[in-house]
């Protein structure tokens, strides 16, 4: 491999295609908290003094986006939704805290058995839906906690690869309402807290670089009741494209956010069809009361 680019002694380590650029480990762990932090005063997502929630899964994204933030000098601290999915859960929490004590940041665990009476796999055998459900819980959860505990933001490892790929997927199927709020950053505001998505410009190969060279030990396997099916079919068209046309998915999602989001975010009202109220038994902000999780809640008492 060819020399790092920064320093022209060191023999590169990584190569990042969609910036021509190779560098040794040291500049590329450089030049990935570099970007990171000027992702983050791009967007505007937070100031340097935010108390920062980082959404943990226990996966590559969250515990790298973590572990650079703290490197960066930011409060955090993480949040753990143990969903009650068996194994993959317990081997997920345990990832978690792992890094968590290596950190040494604290971590929150909110089991959803406790919160609710119901774990996933009870909620797979009562409907299709559970995974789209399972998203919509996890999103109350930490919107909760964050909201309870006054966080300023709560952020979210999604990358380069899954902003492009649901992009693609949001527009081949004009779900107009998504593309609305499809931004690295949302503002707080009706109950709900400002959430980030610093990794927005990094992809999923960077990330696991960065975790190869910090050696973060993180959980490979998929969640066993995910189908994902149609996710990945978009998330394979991008990386076709991109093997093709290097550059192609932040182009993609660049050019949207430049171009084409402004246009659709002026109209955003329009586009939420059903406006938010509050769930009269929880208080959390909902399409209608009691909310999905206060629902679920009676069902599993009853
Ligand atoms: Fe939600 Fe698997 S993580 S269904
Ligand atoms: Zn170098
Ligand atoms: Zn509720």
């Amino acid at each position: 491999m060819a020399r790092c680019r920064k320093c022209r002694q060191k023999k590169a380590d990584v190569f990042i295609p969609h910036h021509r650029l190779p560098l040794c480990k040291e500049h590329f762990l450089e030049w990935f908290e570099e970007y990171l932090a000027r992702t983050i005063k791009k967007f505007k997502m937070f100031s340097p003094e935010a108390r920062i929630l980082v959404a943990i899964s226990g996966g590559k994204d969250s515990l790298v986006l973590w572990k650079a933030l703290d490197n960066l000098g930011y409060h955090t601290e993480g949040l753990f939704v143990d969903l009650g999915i068996e194994d993959f859960s317990l081997i997920s929490r345990r990832v978690a805290e792992n890094f968590a004590e290596e950190i040494k940041r604290p971590l929150h665990v909110v089991s959803i058995k406790k919160e609710s009476g119901l774990t996933i796999p009870d909620l797979k055998s009562r409907t299709k839906k559970y995974c789209s459900l399972c998203g919509s819980i996890k999103r109350y959860f930490f919107n909760r906690f964050a909201r309870q505990n006054n966080f300023d933001v709560l952020v979210t490892g999604h990358n380069l690869d899954d902003e492009a790929s649901s992009l693609l997927s949001n527009t081949i199927n004009w779900q107009l309402k998504y593309l609305a709020r499809k931004y690295p950053v949302l503002p707080e505001g009706n109950g709900f807290v400002r959430k980030a998505k610093p990794l927005c410009r990094f992809t999923a190969f960077e990330i696991k670089e960065y975790a190869r060279l910090q050696k973060i030990e993180y959980l490979t396997e998929r969640c066993p009741l995910s189908p994902e099916a149609t996710r990945l079919v978009y998330a394979e068209l991008m990386d076709e494209l991109e093997e093709k046309m290097p550059g192609t998915k932040i182009r993609f999602y660049m050019d949207y956010l430049r171009k084409v989001y402004p246009i659709f975010n002026r109209q955003v009202e329009d586009f939420l069809d059903r406006p938010l109220t509050q769930c009269e038994t929880c208080g959390e902000p909902a399409v209608s009361s009691p909310c999905f999780v206060c629902k679920l809640k009676a069902e599993a008492k009853g």
